[in-house]
């Protein structure tokens, strides 16, 4: 019997479409959390699930689930989703994929005319990238049960604005509770955003694993004084003792390679003037490894190297933690679903672990999850060059399309279960 299959075209344009929204000059997409634009991208998510039939619920972190009703609306659903937010200069897919093709999972059902015994749903979640408001997935986060409500809503973007201010301006602060309910399985689809699936000529990757990561943000302050008259041997240069750090950085990571990468990605120099010695310093850094031990000994370098170069230069240091999520490992059977259904519809798999975070990093704490992982052109993202072949994009869909109908058609192993009283 022939394989059920997505509608991949009406998938690569959904993306095309939703591109529109936030696009930039070179290609990207620039669509921060909680912009006007993010409300654009979310109405027409919003839009297109209704026309498939989808009740919509929106939590009070703004997380979105786009519901096609089964045949037994007690049972837990199955979810898929990821997000719609992007970096400055983001590309076409990263997050949107997952969403979209969450979405054309329920528009195919509905072609089929296929009834699932369970619910099915499509989700968005809130500021999955950490660009505005950091940390990065904390909506899902907060869906978890990691970070509290209170923590979640009270996160503010540089100009000192919440993200609970900002949801009720977008008109996403939803009334629904953040978590707190059964859902029978989670898959997210996403492209690798690195180099492995291309170079190797492999179309899925089965996500095993993703690595940890810690995020700190360090304030490094000295003295303002005068370019001109202020000697050398006297000066307070916190942008030097910066400099020193992002040297520190970059050797922590290449001392605990290859499995570690750490990076310095924010900069803020004050007062910011050519001819004013750098009194201030924002800087921020962002470790991640498949390795949890790994990453506690980076911790202690980092700690005991800033210590240090800020005695050098005689300058104050505040350096705190302010993320960190220990490496996860993906539910088996789940993954071995992803890896089965991509098989039988003929398509070359290797495992993976992934490299960024993902909202199924958090929403594998309480329900058993997997990702799948589709190649993008030479390994780039957070780039608006990010791009990826739509046979690529179809395929990923149609192994999330398996893997969900699949889920969505497992009965509890007794008639009156725990999740059908839960959720009565
Ligand atoms: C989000 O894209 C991350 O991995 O930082
Ligand atoms: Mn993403
Ligand atoms: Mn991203």
């Amino acid at each position: 019997m022939a394989e059920l299959m997505i509608n991949g075209d009406r998938l690569w344009a959904s993306l095309m479409e939703m591109a529109k929204i936030g696009a930039t000059p070179k290609g990207g997409v620039c669509r921060l959390a909680l912009t006007d634009l993010d409300r654009d991208g979310r109405d027409l998510f919003v839009k297109w699930c209704k026309e498939a039939g989808c009740t919509i619920k929106i939590d009070q972190m703004g997380n979105i689930f786009a519901r096609r009703p089964g045949r037994n609306n007690n049972l837990a659903p199955v979810g898929t989703g990821s997000h719609l937010d992007s970096q400055p200069t983001g590309g076409r897919f990263d997050g949107v994929y997952g969403v979209l093709a969450g979405l054309e999972v329920i528009r195919s059902l509905n072609d089929h005319g296929i009834e699932t015994e369970r619910p099915v749903e499509a989700s968005v979640w809130t500021n999955e990238e950490g660009s505005r408001f950091a940390p990065a997935m904390v909506a899902s986060g907060v869906y978890a049960g990691v970070f509290t409500l209170d923590y979640g809503l009270s996160r503010a973007d540089a100009d000192g604005k919440t993200m609970g201010e900002e949801l009720k301006r977008i008109g996403y602060a939803g009334t629904e509770p953040v978590g707190g309910r059964p859902v029978h399985a989670f898959f997210e689809t996403h492209i690798e955003q690195g180099p492995i699936l291309e170079a190797e000529g492999q179309t899925i990757g089965v996500v095993t694993d993703a690595q940890g990561q810690r995020w700190y943000e360090l304030v490094l302050t000295g003295q303002d004084s005068h370019a001109g008259p202020t000697p050398m041997p006297v000066r307070k240069d916190a942008l030097l003792g910066a400099a020193k750090v992002i040297q520190l950085v970059n050797q922590i990571g290449l001392a605990h390679a290859p499995l570690a990468v750490s990076t310095v990605g924010m900069l803020n120099v004050f007062p910011n003037s050519r001819n004013v010695i750098p009194g201030k310093v924002f800087l921020t850094v962002d470790f991640r490894c498949p390795d949890n031990d790994e990453l506690t000994k980076m911790d202690a370098e980092l700690k005991a190297g800033v210590a240090k170069i800020a005695a050098e230069s005689r300058l104050e240091h505040d350096l705190k933690q302010i993320f960190q999520y220990d490496c996860v490992h993906f539910d088996e059977s789940c993954v071995a679903m992803v890896r089965e259904g991509a098989q039988r519809l003929g398509y070359v798999t290797r495992n993976i672990v992934s490299g960024a975070g993902h909202d199924a990093c958090y929403m594998s704490q309480v329900t058993p999850t997997a990702m799948i992982f589709v190649p993008c052109i030479g390994g780039i993202s957070h780039n608006e060059i990010e791009d990826a072949k739509p046979e690529w994009i179809s395929a990923g869909g149609n192994v999330l399309f398996q893997a969900m109908l699949a889920k969505a058609n497992e009965l509890p192993v007794t008639g009156k279960s725990a999740e059908s009283v839960a959720v009565a």
